[in-house]
Order: C-alpha cells, then structure tokens, then sequence
C-alpha cells in the first residue's frame, strides 16, 4: 500500500517525538497526530516552543521545522482516521485501578476505544499500527473489532513497539538499535518498513510475527529493569561491606557479556513503563499458571520498592530518626534527568514517607511544575490536599529551596546539579548539613571537605 497520510492517535511521550521524526525524515508523508485531549493539542500547536507539553531536548527544533508543513496536530480524529492509509495507536495502557487484574494487568479501554472509532469511521482499507505497548496477544482483540465492523473496509494489524527512552527519545528515535515489526501481512510489513527505511538502514529493521513483537516490548523492559533492581540489590551489600557499588559495576560491566550500560545504582528506577510492564507480564504469567515466572519476574518490582523506601528509612534514622518539623531540600522531582515527565518517580515515595513522618519538603526540579508536583502527591491519597500544599513547597530555584534545610536529597541525575556552588549551599544550611545522594552524582571527597555529612547508593 502506498502510505501518503498517517494518523497517530495519541499525542502524548510516544507519538509526539515518534511522529515528529517521522514527518522530519519523510517530508512528502502528511503525519497528523490527534489527540481527545484538547489542551495538550493547544500546547501542541503554541507559537512559543517552550510550551510544548513534552520536554525533550531536540524535540522543540523538529517541531519547527515540519509543524504546519507535513506535521499536525489536531482534534479532529475522526476525519483524520478516515483521511490516512496507515493509523498508529500510541495511547496510554495504565495498570489497571478496577476490577479483575487491578493493580497488575495494563488496561486497554483506550486502545480498545480506539479500534471501534477506526472501525466505525473508516470507509478505506488501512493499515493499523499498535505503537502502545500491549499485552501478547492483544492484536487478536484489535483485529477482532476491526473485523467484525460489518463493512467491506480491509485492516491490516501490526505491531510496532517503541524502544524510546525519555530524555533521548529524539536521538532514539533517529539513531535506533532496531526496529521492530510484527505482522501477518507481507505487504503491510514492507509499507511500514518502507517508511523507517528513509532513515534505518534495512539490517537494523526487523520483521517477526506480531505475538514475538509484542512479546519483545515486555521483555526487553523487563530485562532492562531487571539490570537496574540486580545491581540495586548489590548496592545495599555494598553499604555494609566497604565494598563500592560504583567499582563493582565497572569490574563487571567490562565483562563483555555483560556490558557497561544500565548499571547504575539508583533510588529506583520509576517512568511510565517498567513498573507496569513487568506488572503486565507478572499478570499474564498467573493467567497461564505460569506461577514460577510470575513471581520471577515479580522480584524485580519488589527491590525496587525496597530501594526506595530503604532511601528514606536512611534519611530519617540519619537525622536522628526524626524528621518532623525538619525541612528537606529535594532536588529533582523527575523520574530521571532532561524529561519533565514525572510519572512513577521514586522522588513522589520518598516525598510521601517523609510526610508521613512530618517533614517540611522544599523541592527545586528545573522541568516540573509545582501543580505537577502537587497532583502526583495528592494521587497517593495519603493526607488532603490542603496539608500537601502546606507542607511541600516548590521553588523555582535551588539556593531558595536549600536554604535553612537539615538535609538535602538529590533525586533526579540533572546535570546542573553538580555545577552548584556547594559550599555556598553548606553555608546556608542547618548543621551539621547532610546530602543524601540518590543518584551517585556528586564527589564523596569535596563534599566532606567543604563539611558536608555526605552519604550516596552502595558506597
Ligand atoms: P501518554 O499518556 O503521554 O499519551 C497518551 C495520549 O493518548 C494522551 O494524550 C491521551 O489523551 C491520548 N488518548 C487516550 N485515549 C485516546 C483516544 N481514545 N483517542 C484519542 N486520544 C487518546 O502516554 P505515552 O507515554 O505516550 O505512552 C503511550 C504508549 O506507549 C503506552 O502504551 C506506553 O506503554 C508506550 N511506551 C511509552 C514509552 C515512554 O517512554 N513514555 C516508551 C515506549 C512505549
Ligand atoms: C524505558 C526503556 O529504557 C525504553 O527502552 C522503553 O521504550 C521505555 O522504558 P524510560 O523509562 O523512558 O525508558 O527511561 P530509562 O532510561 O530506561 O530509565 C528508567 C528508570 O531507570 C529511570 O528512573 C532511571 O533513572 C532508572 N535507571 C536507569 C537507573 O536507576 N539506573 C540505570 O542504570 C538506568
């Protein structure tokens, strides 16, 4: 099939960067990206840049270049579906919060709304392209909708994950390790593969049949995962062993087995994607009574979890265990550096245990808004609204939020971080002045020699 319009529905860390890049390296392919959420096409559309609602770094310049030329963003998803040959689906596949699987299994009413707009709007054949990460198998219940519409209109289902990362989602997206394309079809693999090829070379563009490529999405995220909880677990040895967790993933990393990336001890890892796709998979394991798998993989989530709240146990048994009435400075408030998502932050636990526990918390983060702050907290639901906004304030400068602190916790790798004047920040603090470095990133020595109580992951 010849693809000269593509429709992205969703509009969100997925199919904004990814069909960006798209339009930018196919310039004679109308892409439009729709979206039911009306202010994020707003931002989408914004004449000043800097409001796009996705902060990656490059993405703004793309932006400009193809917006308004072969890339749009619009409402009107209806006429765009009918108008394009090939339809991505990249909306959001949450854990579910209902019912059976609540709390594990991904929910896909929103993929599944979306197959029946598609099947109800569509009058020309298409080719239906699932970007959103989906349970093994889902494409039986996308096809199973499409098909059974009752017309005479011909879909095509393929899968295409996403291997993106935020905060390098653009460099990503122009310089992948693979891409990925599972389908039944011949011809529709070879018109999605045709589209990547303007810029993938063809041995980097893999074809599967589409349950290997949905398989491949969990998987590769859980192996990921599994990297960061593996060395995590060594990091807490580490702290009661003199050993270094920093030394030990580099002896091992060098081992070309295992390899260097991947390997740094943090508070945990959060984002949108490996806490839920592992739920995902843990799920799916127990629905075939895979029960030795499920709780395999299900280990990964529970270090993680431990990581975090063992980062605020340290805090609080540090100041003496008591943090009440004690201001924290936190830095970072991102689930990691240059993205201004926050969603399954470790920063948003450790917040609310300190809270718990009665800390006044000053956060600086250069990417997220106080609101954006506030609402993560107040969707634990552990205290009220109004003794969140009391006791969790937002600057939106660094010195402001350390000054007068009893501690300093650095949750998110920003690299400005480590250019602070740090003697300054001593001087202002509450002694004696504790740093608490959840991200490894700043130097054991100088900051003990400027005075500083400095403790960080594994060390
Ligand atoms: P997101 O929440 O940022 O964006 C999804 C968008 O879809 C939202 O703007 C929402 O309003 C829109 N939407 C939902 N239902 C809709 C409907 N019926 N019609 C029109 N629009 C609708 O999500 P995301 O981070 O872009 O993730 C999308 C998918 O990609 C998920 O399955 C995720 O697991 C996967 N993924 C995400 C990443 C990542 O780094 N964020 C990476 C790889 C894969
Ligand atoms: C991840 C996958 O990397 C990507 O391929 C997939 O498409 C989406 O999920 P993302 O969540 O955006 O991407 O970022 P990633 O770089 O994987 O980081 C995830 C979390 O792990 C962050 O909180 C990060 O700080 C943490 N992390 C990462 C570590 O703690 N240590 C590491 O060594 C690497």
């Amino acid at each position: 099939m010849n693809i000269n319009n593509i429709c992205c529905i969703g509009a969100g860390y997925v199919g904004g960067p990814t069909m960006a890049v798209i339009a930018k390296m196919n310039p004679d392919i109308n892409v439009t990206i729709v979206d039911i959420n009306t202010d994020r096409i707003a931002a989408w559309n914004d004449k000043d840049l800097s409001k796009l609602p996705i902060y990656e770094p490059g993405l703004a310049e793309i932006v400009e270049e193809t917006r308004g030329k072969n890339l749009f963003f619009s409402t009107e998803i209806d006429k765009s579906i009918d108008a394009s040959e090939m339809i991505f689906i990249s909306v959001n596949t949450p854990t579910k919060t209902y019912g059976k699987g609540k709390g594990m299994a991904a929910d896909l009413k929103f993929v599944e709304l979306c197959a029946r707009n598609i099947a109800e709007v569509a009058t020309t054949d298409k080719i239906v392209v699932e970007k959103s990460t989906l349970p093994v198998r889902t494409a039986q219940a996308i096809k199973s909708i499409l098909v059974n519409t009752g017309s005479d209109v011909n879909f095509q289902i393929l899968s295409n994950p996403e291997f993106l990362a935020e905060g390098t989602a653009v460099q990503d997206l122009l310089n992948p390790d693979r891409v990925l394309i599972g389908g039944e079809s011949d011809d529709a693999i070879e018109s999605l593969a045709k589209i990547y090829a303007s810029w993938v070379p063809q041995e980097k563009i893999l074809r599967t049949n589409v349950w290997s490529s949905e398989l491949s999405k969990l998987t590769a995220n859980a192996f990921l995962a599994q990297r960061i909880s593996s060395i995590n677990a060594i990091s807490e040895l580490c702290e009661h062993t003199e050993a270094s967790v920093s030394e030990v993933a580099r002896a091992i990393g060098m081992d070309s087995r295992i390899g260097p990336k991947f390997l740094n001890a943090s508070i945990g890892f959060g984002g949108s994607c490996f806490q839920k796709d592992i739920l995902n998979l843990v799920y799916i394991a127990r629905s075939y009574n895979l029960n030795a798998v499920a709780d395999y993989w299900e280990q990964v989530i529970i270090l993680n979890d431990h990581q975090k709240r063992r980062f605020s146990d340290k805090l609080i048994s540090t100041l003496y265990n008591t943090v009440s009435g004690k201001k924290i400075g936190m830095l970072g408030w991102a689930f990691k550096k240059d993205t201004n998502d926050t969603r399954e932050s470790a920063a948003i636990y450790v917040a609310d245990h300190l809270l718990s526990e009665q800390a006044n918390i000053a956060v600086y983060d250069p990417k997220v808004s106080k609101s954006k702050m506030q609402s993560d907290l107040n969707y634990l639901n552990t205290r009220s609204k109004e003794e969140n906004e009391a006791l969790v304030k937002t600057y939106d400068e660094p010195y402001k939020a350390l000054q007068d602190a009893h501690a300093v916790a650095i949750m998110t790798e920003w690299d400005e971080f480590k250019t602070y004047d740090w003697k300054q920040i001593f001087d202002s603090m509450k002694k004696p002045a504790f740093i608490f470095d959840g991200r490894n990133i700043l130097d054991k020595n100088d900051m003990t020699k400027i005075g500083f109580e400095y403790s960080s992951i594994g060390h």
